[in-house]
């Protein structure tokens, strides 16, 4: 899977489908053995680790891979070392990539390849987590109302979960600092001025500011909390049923005041918990097994 463009909103709800039944205690028995690499050429936590989980989980036999101690080193392209590794014997990759659309120049690789994060582009995996998270708690996505708040520009989590949220028949809205927008043509003219997104959003989704994608910091933290964050009075004047959410990692006191990231409303950290779920469909789905119930 390199994005979520070629997938209905049918078949979206049957992965998340299934990444509930694997939540709920689905096992696959598989008919080989099966060899994952993991290749983060861009730093990682969640992703990396929850891919793992699944995998083994799975069954998987996971082969180490470390970019920095890498040929890629020695000027090894992408596509040498994918295929390299498609030769002895590796039957899927999952790949995070600073290059957007890395996986363009892969094309005459046969072995599966998942996309765990692909520069600015998407982000495919965190935004089926995203919609599990958001339909174990309003069951359905017609006409909920999501806000994505913050460096909308750099970030391939709102690319993605945007165009998904929109198949899906939800309301998109975004705010943050508006030089943030200028080129991010997929708003459609939903930017909105926080304190009136605040009380209507049923999801408030903040976002990551990516300094390494930025160069210079633009913003003083508090500075930035105060204006596009999600402070304790802003929490206060959200709905009673609505949800607080970030991708993660945090920037603590910045997109958000640090004692809400486990507040009440905030599912966060459950995000990360259905993460391990929603990756063990995606790659179950990648090699088309069929998943068994142990009963
Ligand atoms: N949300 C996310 O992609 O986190 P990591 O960068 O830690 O994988």
């Amino acid at each position: 899977m390199h994005t979520l463009e070629n997938l209905d909103k049918e078949k979206i709800l049957a992965l998340l489908a299934l990444a509930n039944d694997f939540k709920n205690g689905l096992e696959v028995k598989l008919k080989s053995k099966i060899f994952a690499s993991n290749l983060f050429f861009e730093d990682s936590t969640r992703t990396k680790m929850s891919f793992e989980m699944a995998e083994r989980k799975l069954g998987f036999e996971v082969i180490p891979f470390d970019a920095s101690k890498s040929s890629v080193n020695k000027g090894e392209s992408l596509y040498d070392t994918v295929k390299t590794l498609e030769s002895i014997g590796i039957n899927l990759l999952v790949i995070r990539h600073s290059q957007n659309n890395f996986y363009n120049e892969l094309k005459n690789i046969k072995i599966p390849i998942i996309n765990a994060g692909d520069g600015t582009a998407n982000h495919p995996s965190q935004t089926i987590l995203d919609l599990m998270t958001i339909q174990q708690e309003f069951g359905d996505f017609e006409n909920l109302k999501i806000g994505i708040v913050g460096d909308v520009k750099h970030s391939r989590v709102a690319h993605s979960l945007s165009d998904a949220l929109r198949k899906m028949g939800s309301k998109v809205f975004f705010s943050g600092p508006e030089e943030w927008f200028e080129e991010a043509n997929f708003m459609n003219d939903t930017y909105r001025n926080l304190d009136e997104l605040v009380p209507v959003a049923d999801v408030l989704i903040f976002l990551r500011i990516q300094h390494e994608r930025h160069g210079e910091k633009k913003y003083k933290d508090e500075d930035y909390l105060k204006k596009y964050g999600l402070t304790k009075k802003r929490e206060q004047k959200m709905k009673p049923t609505s949800i607080i959410m970030h991708p993660a990692p945090i920037n603590r006191n910045v997109e958000i005041d640090s004692d809400l990231v486990e507040c009440k409303r905030s599912r966060i950290f459950k995000q990360m918990e259905n993460g391990v779920f929603a990756r063990m469909a995606i790659l179950s789905n990648a090699l088309q097994y069929r998943a068994k119930s142990q009963d």
